[in-house]
């Protein structure tokens, strides 16, 4: 009988042992905690869908955001449950509006956090379509000028970080002529570069209550079975301008990720979308699963993928379970 010469076990004999040859580690300061903000004041209202998660007022997302700081967490992302819903989403770039309050609040609250936000208009528009309509249709260069007015509001309330979302043609490179043109050439910008048209959304619908009232998002977000497409949508905004490439959903799409960062080697996101916290809050209700251990399998997948950044509701589980040794 021969014996293999590698036995792979020797290295997985002890805790010390198998620490020492551990390839991927997670941290707070890759986690991106998202927000979402509603009006009124003292609100904390928990998200059906999404157990742990909360619409938040303003008052109560800024000491959120310090708590979140204080644990490690180095940003937040915020969404809009805004006062009032029209046509073309046009609170969107309201100055007093609610995002803008928000961001004034918490980088207050904690100065140094990175405040991102989301730039879309499915959250503002009465039909829920991420832009202006036109016979059912998306209206690409119309919707550009607006996202460009929203991100200077974002701007000049004092975002770190902004983050388009809605799939345009052209978006990056308009946003990144705005800003410079507005004097903010050192706002850096996270494109939702790969964005498919996941079922995996719906929960955050729910939360921001922004699901479409007709049709959907498949001339815009992207067919999940396509992966030379994503790499062109990515190849076009760093062309663009971009600065941290996103893909999104995650968990179904860790092989866009692991190929986006290792074609263009970008500071690279991936987003933990609702569907994929709430499949797994739902099974851990139902005690079919361990929650912890899912989750900390699910984040190192994305990190050991090629995720720099992880947005994730799981940050603050994450952050609180390594502040007490556990993680
Ligand atoms: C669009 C946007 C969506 C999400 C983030 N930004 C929803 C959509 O495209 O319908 C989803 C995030 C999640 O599911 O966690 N503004």
């Amino acid at each position: 009988m021969s014996f293999p010469i590698q036995r792979p076990r020797r290295l997985r004999r002890t805790p010390t042992l198998r620490s020492m040859i551990k390839e991927t580690t997670l941290n707070p300061e890759a986690l991106i905690a998202p927000l979402f903000i509603v009006p009124g004041d003292k609100v904390k209202r928990e998200i059906g869908s999404m157990p742990g998660q909360y619409q938040l007022s303003v008052d109560m997302a800024a000491s959120k955001a310090s708590q979140l700081f204080d644990l490690g967490i180095r940003s937040v992302i915020l969404f809009a449950i805004p006062e009032s819903k029209d046509e073309i989403g046009s609170s969107a770039w309201n100055p007093q509006g609610i995002i803008p309050r928000a961001i004034k609040a918490m980088k207050a609250a904690a100065p140094e956090l990175i405040v991102t936000t989301d730039l879309c208009f499915c959250e503002y528009t009465s039909h829920g379509h991420c832009g202006i309509m036109k016979d059912g249709v998306l209206q690409n260069d119309e919707t550009l000028g607006n996202l460009v007015r929203q991100a200077l509001v974002h701007a000049e309330a004092g975002a770190d970080l902004i983050a388009p979302s809605g799939m345009l043609d052209g978006m990056v490179r308009s946003l990144r002529h705005g800003l410079d043109e507005g004097g903010f050439s050192h706002l850096p910008i996270m494109s939702y570069a790969a964005k498919f048209a996941s079922a995996f959304y719906g929960p955050f619908r729910e939360a921001v209550q922004s699901a479409p009232e007709y049709g959907d998002r498949k001339s815009y977000q992207m067919d999940p079975a396509n992966f030379e497409e994503a790499m062109r949508e990515v190849a076009l905004d760093i062309e663009e301008g971009a600065d941290i490439i996103m893909v999104k959903p995650a968990l179904s799409f860790l092989d866009i990720v692991r190929e986006v960062k290792r074609r263009f080697a970008m500071p690279t996101a991936a987003y933990n979308v609702s569907g994929e916290y709430a499949m797994i809050k739902a099974a851990a209700q139902k005690g079919w699963i361990d929650e912890q251990r899912v989750m900390l399998e699910v984040l190192t997948s994305m990190k050991r993928a090629g995720a720099d950044l992880i947005i994730t509701y799981f940050a603050e589980a994450f952050a609180d379970l390594r502040q007490k040794g556990l993680a």
